[in-house]
């Protein structure tokens, strides 16, 4: 018989007793699962918890899935500078019997706390694709943030290139000046407190790409091969890094076809308006539904019958509509069929 130390760490989306042992029991469930080990060879638990948790202890969630014969512990982590907030870890010796095989020992990190240990995660990709004002970015946003991911929105790439045509004069319509620019723009995105960037030629551009003019710029430049080729390059790198929540239009079909999940959003032309209007007026624009209903219809029209890789459902991608739903009603939707 020999003890055994596994190690796992989760995050809470707020403080409450709810949320803090919910996310525990998950934890702990994880590693009895992941590890094979019977809630009777637990012979102690420490729980750590950063100092914005408050509302219960931890090893109540123990108490409650019957590890109750186990020492428990609680007590707070040291506080180190830029660390992972609203995180609990936890450090559980068990026995092996000498007739148990000989498993591999599985720490486990869970939503935010996948970060703390990126040698052990394993690097997962989540392609959201569908029609434009569906809510993918809105989603995969929430989705990215939930699990501890990189959110990346590739329509702002093309967003880049549209943006450079407009600020150099160049005919984002006549495909040969626009591929003939390509040379001269490089697209860089960085994550800064969780908020993507888009920077062109070094200059952030996040803001100003979000109108309607460079939308539909982006939908005539995203039809040109040579376009194409280039940002699902950057694109495929990007993945390559790390785990990441992809949108876009293509995604699952083309620039990850072997994503771990596949989420095809979808929601009606009236409702995909609504929203873009919304949004456009809290960015302070003044703009009609109907002028957008036409101008979604007419990108619709554009994504889905263009040459080179179209807007189209990836063939094991889910299909989730949106329409009438709420952010978190989506959202857990989503995350229901990633578990
Ligand atoms: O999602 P968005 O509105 O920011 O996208 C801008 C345009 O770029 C849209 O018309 C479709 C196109 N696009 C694409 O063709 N492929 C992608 N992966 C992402 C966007």
């Amino acid at each position: 018989m020999n003890i055994i130390s596994v190690r796992g760490a989760t995050t809470i989306e707020e403080n409450k007793k709810e949320n803090i042992l919910e996310r525990t029991e998950e934890l702990l469930n994880t590693i009895l699962d992941e590890n094979k080990i019977e809630i009777k060879d637990i012979k102690s638990i420490i729980f750590t918890a950063t100092e914005d948790i408050t509302k219960v202890y931890p090893a109540v969630a123990a108490r409650n899935i019957g590890i109750t014969k186990a020492a428990l512990m609680c007590v707070q982590e040291m506080h180190v500078e830029g660390s992972l907030p609203m995180c609990i870890r936890i450090m559980m010796d068990f026995q092996r019997r000498d007739k148990d095989p000989k498993l591999p020992i599985k720490h486990i990190y869970l939503h935010k706390a996948s970060k703390l240990r990126p040698d052990l995660a394993e690097s997962l990709a989540i392609a959201i694709d569908g029609p434009a004002g569906a809510g993918k970015s809105t989603i995969a946003k929430e989705v990215a943030s939930q699990l501890g991911y990189v959110y990346i929105d590739t329509g702002a790439m093309y967003r880049a290139v549209a943006y450079y045509c407009k600020e150099n004069s160049i005919d984002w319509k006549r495909e040969e000046e626009v591929i003939g620019a390509l040379k001269d723009i490089k697209i860089e995105i960085q994550i800064i407190n969780e908020k993507q960037h888009i920077y062109l030629n070094k200059k952030d551009i996040t803001d100003s790409i979000r109108n309607e003019e460079i939308a539909s710029g982006a939908s005539t430049v995203a039809t040109y091969e040579k376009v194409r080729i280039e940002l699902v390059r950057l694109q495929q790198e990007l993945a390559s890094k790390t785990s990441v929540v992809m949108d876009g239009r293509d995604i699952g079909t083309h620039v990850l076809p072997n994503a771990n999940y596949k989420i095809f959003l979808t929601a009606s032309v009236t409702e995909r308006a609504m929203r873009r209007v919304q949004e456009l007026e809290q960015n302070g624009q003044q703009v009609e539904l109907k002028k957008i209903k036409e101008d979604i219809i007419k990108r619709d029209y554009n994504d889905s019958n263009r040459k080179f890789s179209p807007l189209s459902k990836a063939e094991d991608a889910i299909i989730v509509d949106t329409t009438g739903k709420s952010i978190k009603e989506v959202t857990d939707e989503v995350l229901n069929i990633i578990k």
